[in-house]
């Protein structure tokens, strides 16, 4: 009998600081309409001093959890995806085992920038479809705020904080369909974030901020997102009808309405959280998934495709039959 990941639970959390387009264009030299009209964005939540990744994924994580009906101590798999990790190491995810007060199981981080999520989905179907586990929690959790030079207006405009959380579970009912992802590391220099305290001779004058060509990455972006949408269909004998809802990286609003109307899909069917959230990197797929069941969108034995574009570059998705 063929054995999937099914989800069983979402979770999200914002934090409480909302900052909008008007605020930031007292800070560097841009407009609401600018931000609007180019990216789709209207505002974005702003971690406070005391938050962590491990801290606002611990909320994401809670919410997922009782969402399925289950307790911590059922989970044998943690994976977090995070760019901006509470410390080198431990990683967040044992700091989120620790937060959730589990003793019996694996947990660790990977790094694939916006589409980490997509990539810790992999990961965890790959994980159960060997039997090797059977209840894993996926987060994202993105502290994109503290990593934005606020005097660069091509990059602080963008992005937002938040964590998204999804609960996994070994099921003989449809679930996941299949997940790709991809990596090309040729492109490091349109979009990366220098770590300082580890620099080289040739990058220990950078900061630890955002650099982004963000054209040549919006490009890119665009051609390879269709081609995974044709790789994903192509994989599952599928047609762009079959597909009920989309839920996209929110990077973009243009990049997202590229690959709807790839899939011939109405913009109804698309799950838009950026307006009010930015680009909240790793985070952002889930926290779409958590709205769209959440206010009842998306109906159990309905299709939806989870897709990503970040940094490295990385890009993938995932089919799901919720
Ligand atoms: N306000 C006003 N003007 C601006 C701003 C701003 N905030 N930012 C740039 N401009 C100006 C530029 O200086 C330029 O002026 P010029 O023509 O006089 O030189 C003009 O606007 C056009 O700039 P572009 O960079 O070509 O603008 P574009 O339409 O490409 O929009 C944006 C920029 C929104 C960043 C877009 O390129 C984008 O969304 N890129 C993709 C981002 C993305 O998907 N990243 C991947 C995920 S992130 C991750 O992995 C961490």
């Amino acid at each position: 009998m063929t054995r999937y990941s099914r989800v069983i639970g979402t979770g999200g959390y914002l934090p409480d600081e909302i900052r909008t387009n008007e605020q930031i264009s007292q800070i560097v030299d841009t407009s609401d309409s600018w931000i609007f009209e180019r990216t789709g964005i209207k505002s974005r939540r702003i971690a406070g001093p005391e938050e962590t990744a491990s801290s606002m994924a611990e909320i994401a994580a809670r919410q997922a959890i009782e969402a399925a009906g289950c307790s911590p101590d059922d989970i044998d798999l943690i994976i977090v995806a995070t760019g901006t990790p509470d410390r080198v190491y431990p990683s967040t995810g044992c700091l989120l085992q620790q937060r959730l007060g589990i003793k019996n199981c694996v947990a660790f981080d990977i790094q694939a920038a916006c589409s980490g999520s997509i990539f810790a989905l992999s990961i965890a179907d790959q994980y159960i479809k060997s039997g090797a586990a059977r209840k894993v929690l996926v987060v994202g959790s993105e502290l994109c705020s503290r990593i934005v030079d606020w005097t660069d207006r091509g990059t602080c405009i963008l992005f937002g904080d938040g964590a998204g959380a999804v609960l996994l579970t070994a099921s003989t009912e449809a679930g996941i369909l299949s997940t790709h992802i991809h990596s090309d590391g040729e492109f490091e220099d349109l979009l990366y974030c220098p770590n300082p305290q580890v620099a080289t001779k040739s990058n220990q004058e950078e900061a630890g901020y955002i650099n982004m060509r963000g054209n040549e990455v919006f490009k890119v972006a665009v051609n390879t997102l269709g081609r995974i949408v044709d790789e994903t269909l192509e994989a599952n004998n599928m047609e762009q009808s079959d597909i009920d809802w989309l839920v996209p990286h929110q990077a973009n609003t243009r990049i997202i309405a590229a690959t709807a109307k790839k899939l011939k899909m109405s913009m109804d069917n698309v799950i838009l959280t950026l307006e009010n959230q930015g680009n909240t990197s790793s985070a952002s797929v889930l926290l779409a998934l958590n709205e769209g069941v959440r206010d009842g969108r998306i109906q159990r034995g309905q299709v939806v495709l989870l897709e990503a574009f970040g940094a490295g570059f990385t890009w993938g998705s995932a089919l799901i039959k919720y």
